[in-house]
């Protein structure tokens, strides 16, 4: 099938998060499969600066401001066709993919993501300087949210597919917005585009595409509920039978502890010995105590309320007082939790590693030297850090909710008993719950037999593409050719 697949970010091109890495894998699996796939993402400076890019031609849309053209080349590592939306004006900037340096966000956004989607839907009805047209528009999270919209009443044109990486990101902006953007009038409705008052990205796709699907199957039930759904329960609700939930596969070339060329030694993940070499690279690497007899955790994640960065924060430090375990910790966002853990890193600097930003090399070093991952996310629409920690044998320790249930199976005795048990879960959101959680780990820290059980369990956990990719197949062909 001939699949247009349009994200925001796309590794190993652009990445701020987890949508990158499925982004970039997921396409790569469906090509694999046989499929006809173009990836469209923006042209970035960072993405065209780095890599060849020839250009297919250009495209007139009234209203944008100057040049605006279709670019081609590959997702490097793979054999995914890349499109790129060039148009300098609004993409061509420093920064990431929606903050200037300063780091807030672009004030265009909504003209930018805007133009994006327009050309998204424009190549979907093959309006543009190619005559290849999809059967399958598959759009991602609000940036691509206003395509589907756009393409409600074409005639013939490509069945589409949305998917929910964050119902947290809306895309909301003020009515002027809207106004600004030209949409059709009618979009502006409570079974529209509107959303008390502002203009909402994300309801584009979630009104008008014609399947949703999110990133895991308990997600999928969450965000149908007041707690987890934005706002956007009801209209959900009203669309449940075209909603499901396809976990996430990874990149296991990329997140592969036997092949990871980032890593200080690569290493078969049940293996204790070797996992030990990187433990000391990583406690070196943050100048920790490399005697230190308690158990390594780690965690990497945008520092915000929704990964519990504040509950790690506020468990970890009673043991570091009393020199029961070690952390390393790399991440960026808020900066009143950036500061926090800083201080607590001068405070504890031989038990406690810290690094602000956004460092790959440390992240797969953390996933290889860290004996156990700190998940303690208030949601989660799925989570890839779990997922490369249960490849690195490194024990997650996360909260009951959405792809972490789905992927960590409580340590408990009916679960040791079935062999399924690969890490700790807790179900109350708090420090409490995840300090106690900790405690668990450390106990069975000391029981060498079990923690290399729960290890190898993990290990053993088939993360690759595979069967999700095969999910999204079906997906497809019930559109494609329904009935
Ligand atoms: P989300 O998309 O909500 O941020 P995910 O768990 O799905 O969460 O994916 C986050 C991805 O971004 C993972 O691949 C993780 O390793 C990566 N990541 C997050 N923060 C950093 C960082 N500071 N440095 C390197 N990689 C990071
Ligand atoms: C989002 C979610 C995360 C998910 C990722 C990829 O960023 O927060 O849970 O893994 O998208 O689907």
């Amino acid at each position: 099938m001939r699949i247009l697949f349009a994200s925001s970010e796309a590794h190993p091109l652009i990445k701020t998060g987890g949508l990158a890495d499925v982004s970039g894998s997921l396409a790569a699996a469906l090509v694999e499969q046989g499929h006809d796939v173009r990836l469209i993402l923006p042209a970035y400076a960072a993405v065209t600066r780095n890599h060849r890019w020839r250009e297919l031609g250009t495209l007139t849309l009234p209203g944008v401001r100057g040049r605006l053209a279709l670019l081609e080349g590959t997702l490097p590592g793979t054999d995914v066709t890349v499109w790129l939306v060039d148009a300098p004006l609004y993409f061509d900037r420093a920064g990431d993919p929606y903050r200037a340096p300063d780091g807030r966000d672009w004030q265009d956004n909504h003209l930018r993501f805007g133009l994006f989607s327009r050309v998204i839907a424009a190549l979907a009805q093959g309006i543009g300087p190619t005559d290849w047209q999809p059967d399958i528009l598959h759009c991602n999270d609000w940036q691509t949210g206003l395509a589907p919209a756009l393409l409600a009443d074409i005639p013939d044109r490509p069945a589409s597919v949305f998917t929910i990486h964050n119902l947290a990101y809306q895309g909301l902006f003020p009515k002027s917005a809207f106004i600004e953007l030209e949409l059709p009038g009618a979009l502006w409705a409570t079974d529209g585009l509107e959303f008390y008052g502002q203009i909402s990205f994300i309801k584009g796709g979630l009104v008008f595409a014609d399947r949703l699907t999110t990133v895991s199957p308990t997600y999928a039930r969450e965000i149908r509920t007041p707690q987890y759904g934005c706002g956007l329960e009801g209209l959900l609700n009203q669309r449940a039978e075209v909603i499901s939930g396809i976990l996430n596969g990874i990149d296991t070339h990329t997140w592969n502890p036997r092949t990871d060329r980032y890593i200080s030694q690569p290493y078969e993940p049940t293996d204790r010995v070797a996992k030990g070499h990187n433990r000391a690279a990583l406690r070196a690497e943050f100048g920790l105590d490399d005697s230190h007899p308690g158990p390594l955790f780690g965690h990497i994640g945008r520092m915000v309320e929704q990964k519990g960065i504040d509950l790690i924060l506020a468990a970890l430090e009673p043991l570091l007082a009393s020199g029961r375990a070690q952390a390393v910790i790399l991440g960026s966002g808020e900066q009143r939790f950036e500061q926090a853990l800083q201080r607590l890193a001068a405070r504890y600097p031989r038990q406690l590693g810290v690094q602000i930003g956004y460092d790959e090399r440390i992240a797969h070093y953390i996933e290889a030297g860290a004996d156990a991952f700190l998940m303690p996310s208030r949601f989660e629409p799925c989570g890839l850090n779990q997922l490369y920690s249960l490849c690195y044998g490194t024990l997650p320790i996360v909260h009951r909710t959405g792809g972490l249930a789905d992927t960590v199976s409580d340590a408990t005795p009916e679960t040791l008993a079935a062999g399924t048990a690969n890490g700790f879960v807790f179900d109350t959101s708090s420090t409490a719950g995840l300090a106690a959680a900790l405690e668990r780990a450390i106990e069975a820290w000391k029981q060498p037999e079990l923690w290399a059980t729960l290890m190898a369990t993990g290990a053993a956990r088939d993360s690759s593409w595979q069967r999700s990719a095969a999910e999204y197949e079906t997906l497809y062909r019930e559109l494609h050719s329904p009935g």
